[in-house]
């Protein structure tokens, strides 16, 4: 076994974390009174919810308080200060959905300037890197409306956006819906990742084909979750050929079978997956990048050469420049 200490310490990239979930309760609920804006609950209990959609409902109604540039700029800093103190994070993409933030009354330029001044500020303060990662919530954007994302990131070009997403839930929105809008980005200069393959939905939900629909259609270079693809041996195989990187993350509070996420992850690492570790929405999840160390390893029973092995997949699987990478590796 592993010293608890050590996972916590080692240094870490992370490439699965929306920022709307990142909010601390109380920062939004301080923001809400601000605004003016109503929530369902106090701040101890606003994170609940009876089921994934009512999941994905409180994340875009927290989004709601993210108004300013100096908004935006809070939401990473706080993110990062906190991922500094409990996983020793040193370079972090961030998924935002532009279209949250709309009702807010800001444009685009101004969020993506906002959160470039909090990458500004956990550089100097935390030494930590961060880059921006446009995405596409499919329970409720068209693939029209996907497209329509993409052109305003490219018409809008910033360099700390490096790429798009999918998220939101996989049943209501299959990935090949998708393909005009990551095909415009991909164009564009756009890496391409998606959600694909998650385990709040049943394999024939979120079935393992759509990792073969991601790599095609979409031609993602790199795949979020993927713990449903285990219900083939096929797909796994074709995986494991192409060896693109996945960002599963070690907890959840969506899942009430707590060992479930590390049985999946081990599965995936033991059939030659390029696994990485994440925490998707560690605010509303209760967790951080540590304690997801830390379950894990004390779920599975890992040495610290898998602590090491994560350590560097997340560098690798990372869409930073190979100068860049040399230095966090
Ligand atoms: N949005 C934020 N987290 C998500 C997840 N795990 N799945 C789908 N959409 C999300
Ligand atoms: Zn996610």
């Amino acid at each position: 076994a592993v010293a608890d200490d050590y996972l916590r310490r080692i240094p870490k990239a992370e490439l699965h974390c929306h920022i709307a979930g990142t909010l601390r309760a109380t920062t939004v609920a301080e923001l809400a009174k601000k605004y003016g804006l109503p929530l369902p609950r106090p701040a101890e209990q606003l994170y609940q919810w009876p089921n994934f959609d009512g999941f994905l409902e409180i994340l875009r109604l927290s989004a709601l308080v993210l108004r300013t540039r100096e908004d935006f700029s809070r939401a990473v800093y706080e993110y990062c200060e906190d991922a500094s103190r409990d996983g020793n994070l040193r370079h972090v993409e961030f998924f935002f959905n532009p279209d949250y933030f709309y009702p807010n009354g800001i444009d685009y330029p101004s969020m993506v300037a906002g959160m470039a001044d909090g990458v500004e500020r956990v550089g100097r303060d935390f030494g930590i890197s961060a880059r921006l990662i446009c995405c596409i919530d499919r329970s409720i954007n068209s693939p029209a409306k996907a497209v329509e994302i993409v052109e305003t990131a490219l018409a809008h070009r910033h360099e700390l956006v490096i790429g798009i997403g999918l998220d939101g839930n996989e049943s209501v929105g299959p990935p090949a819906i998708f393909a005009e809008a990551y095909a415009l980005a991909r164009k564009g200069g756009l890496r391409c990742t998606a959600h694909c393959c998650e385990d709040y939905l049943t394999p024939l939900e979120a079935p393992p084909t759509n990792y073969l629909i991601c790599r095609d259609v979409l031609r993602c270079d790199r795949i979020d979750h993927g713990y449903n693809m285990l219900a083939s041996d096929y797909v796994m195989a074709e995986a494991r050929k192409d060896g693109l990187y996945f960002t599963p993350c070690a907890w959840t509070s969506l899942l009430h079978n707590r060992p479930h996420r590390p049985q999946r992850i081990r599965r995936m690492v033991e059939a030659g997956l390029n696994v990485t570790i994440n925490t998707d929405d560690p605010a509303m999840f209760g967790t951080n990048l540590g304690h997801g160390f830390t379950t894990l390893f004390d779920t599975i029973g890992w040495g610290p050469d898998k602590a090491r092995m994560f350590s560097l997949n997340s560098v690798e699987g990372s869409w930073l420049d190979e100068s860049d990478k040399a230095r966090l590796r």
